[in-house]
């Protein structure tokens, strides 16, 4: 595995490659779980060649504790992309993929940007697109892999392309789960050991939701959701909605044909942990 540590080093490393290879990317934070490598290996089953990059976004983060509390593991990271024989890591600094300008571009996406995710972290989106932009400048990848985890981001991600007619096939890869069903994220690390027992308390309640969609309304659902977070003593809820999976529009009334997620947003004390669910 090539280690490229900046951008011009990863710009000639892909040079005489791109003419007669098929590129998959793989964008990450670091940090990286079963989540990720299955991403990875995804990507390598449809490409000739694998590039992840892991970059803690600055400009993504609402909230500077959390930047600054983020998991960095480059070298276990990089221990573990050699072991599932991936070509390349390009993991460059703030300075040098931001040209020295740490700052995001403001976007709109159709009104994606301004649901859940959008709603509680403010700029997220923006900091999102910007560096989601740049990579793929960089890279210019065949196809590009992210997890329905951001189920959000990955929508958005896909209107990006749309909207800049970037050639880049966006691919959405199922949301990898512990055994006990909580999604994998790098923020699971951090979870203390009782938020660490009760999170899967997540998921089972979307399953549980996704049950009670198919014969109550949406509204009764959402209200049974609520119900079951403010009986929680260690988990607080700080969303649920059901929406329209192209919108992302909340509904509060299901429609023939139509198809919806549960979305979710959960703080186990300072750790926020997001899950979604096909409901139909
Ligand atoms: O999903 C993530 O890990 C990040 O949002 C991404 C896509 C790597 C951009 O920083």
């Amino acid at each position: 595995m090539l280690v490229c540590l900046t951008t011009q080093s990863l710009k000639n490393a892909l040079s005489d490659k791109r003419k007669s290879h098929t590129i998959g990317f793989v964008p990450t934070m670091g940090a990286l779980h079963e989540g990720h490598l299955s991403l990875i290996k995804e990507a390598q089953r449809a490409n000739d060649l694998v590039v992840v990059s892991i970059f803690v976004n600055p400009t993504q983060f609402d909230n500077k504790e959390d930047l600054k509390k983020y998991p960095r593991t480059l070298e276990q990271d990089t221990s573990l992309l050699k072991g599932i024989n991936c070509d390349f890591l390009y993991a460059p600094s703030a300075d040098d993929i931001y040209q020295r300008n740490i700052r995001s571009t403001k976007y709109t996406f159709g009104g994606l940007e301004h649901a859940m995710e959008g709603k509680f972290r403010a700029g997220h989106f923006d900091g999102v697109g910007t560096i989601v932009k740049r990579l793929f400048e960089i890279v210019a990848p065949t196809n590009a892999y992210f997890g329905e985890k951001d189920f959000q981001q990955l929508q958005i991600i896909k209107k990006l392309v749309a909207n800049y007619k970037i050639p880049i096939k966006i691919v959405g890869c199922k949301i990898h789960r512990e055994k006990d069903g909580l999604a994998m994220s790098s923020r699971n690390a951090r979870l203390s050991q009782r938020h660490r027992e009760e999170a899967p308390f997540i998921y089972k309640t979307l399953q549980e939701a996704k049950l009670k969609f198919e014969k109550q309304s949406a509204s009764k659902v959402d209200q049974w959701v609520h119900q079951q977070f403010r009986e929680h003593p260690h988990l607080e809820l700080e969303y649920f909605e059901i929406a329209h999976i192209k919108t992302l529009k909340t509904i509060s009334r299901k429609r023939k044909g139509s198809k919806y997620r549960g979305f979710i947003a959960v703080f186990a004390g300072k750790i926020r942990l997001i899950d979604n669910i096909a409901l139909n």
